[in-house]
């Protein structure tokens, strides 16, 4: 089973999980657990960190590099936090005399090829943007036409996760687009995390897996405010059902210390993140984090629940008004429940056990995955939570 992990790497992962053979669950076979002794780099969601929501096209070399030394000197790399990539606007205008992309001269003197050894040099993994119409978003080249030479390109400067958008696309239908990059990264002799990015146009939850994507956003953008937030959060409800091991719905990256929101917002939009298996993507300014910000990217406990596959992503159980209930099953047998109260006031937001999916029994353990505090609860498990908040429960 490993030579054939190996050998086809993402395809062959894909296709363990889908007939049940590999499971990242504790109390697995013997078995089992020699395949996850080498287990492929996407088989969990993507932990990192993307400049598009805080920096937007100032972007450049030195900042990518302080981000780096920044993982690792505030404990981002030990929680977790892997990737560090570049979005859009990396590109000079034009290719080169080869037809190659190539870097700003002006914002990455070494190339991305530099960058790439930079951060790898510190054990972490290098992402880039590219799009799959004729420019980016931004007005850049983009790869429509070019996939096979720019895949090449990207294997070549080291690039671990591509990051591939959907703009100026002259119409031609997602999935032959997607297809055909996907075709280009197999191709080259590098494993490239595989990001598809058509904002959940043209349904990449049934394309996306299909054609070898490890995760689709579902969504269009996010932005620094609640109500943004809260409404890609409830589009999400349909999908569920749609992610597994190595291809995962992606809600869009992490707003969490970029300003506009509250303490208690950003709580909220991690935990329910994470509940969901999304990929952490962290999109604000990590070389001055502060304290507050520090504490909610690094709650190793969230990170877990996301980290964690039982089975399916996190799930709405229920929803009252304003009043919202989440859970997720834990390969442990715990479940991870999200009390999330969307309205102007503090509100009692009540599920059971039996709803949440957890065994019948007598009484339950119920720890808060903010405060830490773990209390017996009997078959309601309730909190009081503040507006906009969310308290983060992991029962058994
Ligand atoms: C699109 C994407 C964003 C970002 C920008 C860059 O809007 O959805 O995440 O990559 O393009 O131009």
């Amino acid at each position: 089973m490993i030579a054939l992990v190996r050998a086809t790497g993402r395809a062959a992962m894909t296709m363990l999980f889908a007939v049940g053979l590999l499971l990242p669950v504790q109390g697995v076979t013997a078995a089992q657990h020699v395949a996850l002794a080498a287990p492929s780099a996407v088989s969990l969601p993507p932990m990192g960190w993307n400049d598009w929501n805080h920096f937007h096209c100032n972007i450049n070399e030195q900042v990518v590099q302080q981000t780096a030394n920044a993982f690792v000197s505030s404990g981002m790399l030990a929680a977790g936090y892997q990737y560090v990539n570049i979005d859009d606007c990396w590109l000079s205008h034009s290719r080169d005399a080869s037809g190659q992309l190539q870097a700003d001269p002006a914002k990455f003197p070494h190339g991305i090829k530099g960058v790439a050894d930079f951060v790898h040099g510190l054990g972490l993994k290098l992402g880039i943007y590219e799009d799959a119409g004729t420019m980016t978003c931004a007005k850049f080249p983009g790869s429509l036409g070019h996939e096979a030479t720019d895949a090449a390109t990207f294997a070549s400067w080291g690039v671990d996760y591509l990051k591939y958008d959907n703009c100026n696309n002259t119409g031609i239908a997602a999935r032959t687009r997607y297809q055909t990059m996907a075709n280009a990264l197999k191709n080259v002799s590098r494993p490239i995390v595989y990001a598809i990015c058509n904002w959940g146009q043209e349904t990449p939850w049934i394309f996306g897996p299909q054609v070898g994507g490890n995760l689709w956003r579902t969504t269009g953008d996010i932005s620094d405010n609640w109500a943004r937030m809260l409404k890609i959060l409830h589009a999400q409800v349909p999908l569920a059902t749609f992610s597994h091991p190595g291809a995962w719905n992606d809600p869009d990256m992490l707003e969490v210390g970029n300003g506009k929101m509250s303490t208690t917002e950003y709580r909220a939009h991690f935990s329910m993140w994470a509940l969901l298996n999304a990929p952490l993507l962290v999109g604000s300014d990590v070389r001055s984090m502060s304290a507050t910000t520090s504490s909610i990217l690094l709650n190793r406990d969230v990170i877990a629940v996301d980290q964690d596959w039982g089975g399916e992503q996190g799930h709405r159980i229920s929803a009252k008004g304003a009043l919202e209930v989440w859970a997720k099953r834990m390969s442990d047998g715990s479940v991870a429940v999200a009390l999330l109260n969307t309205g102007g006031g503090t509100a009692t937001v009540h599920t059971t056990a039996h709803a949440v999916g957890l065994p019948a029994k007598t009484s339950y353990s119920a720890t808060d995955l903010w405060s830490k505090a773990t209390h017996t609860t009997g078959a309601t498990i309730s909190a009081r939570v503040p507006s906009h908040g969310v308290v983060l429960l992991r029962v058994s």
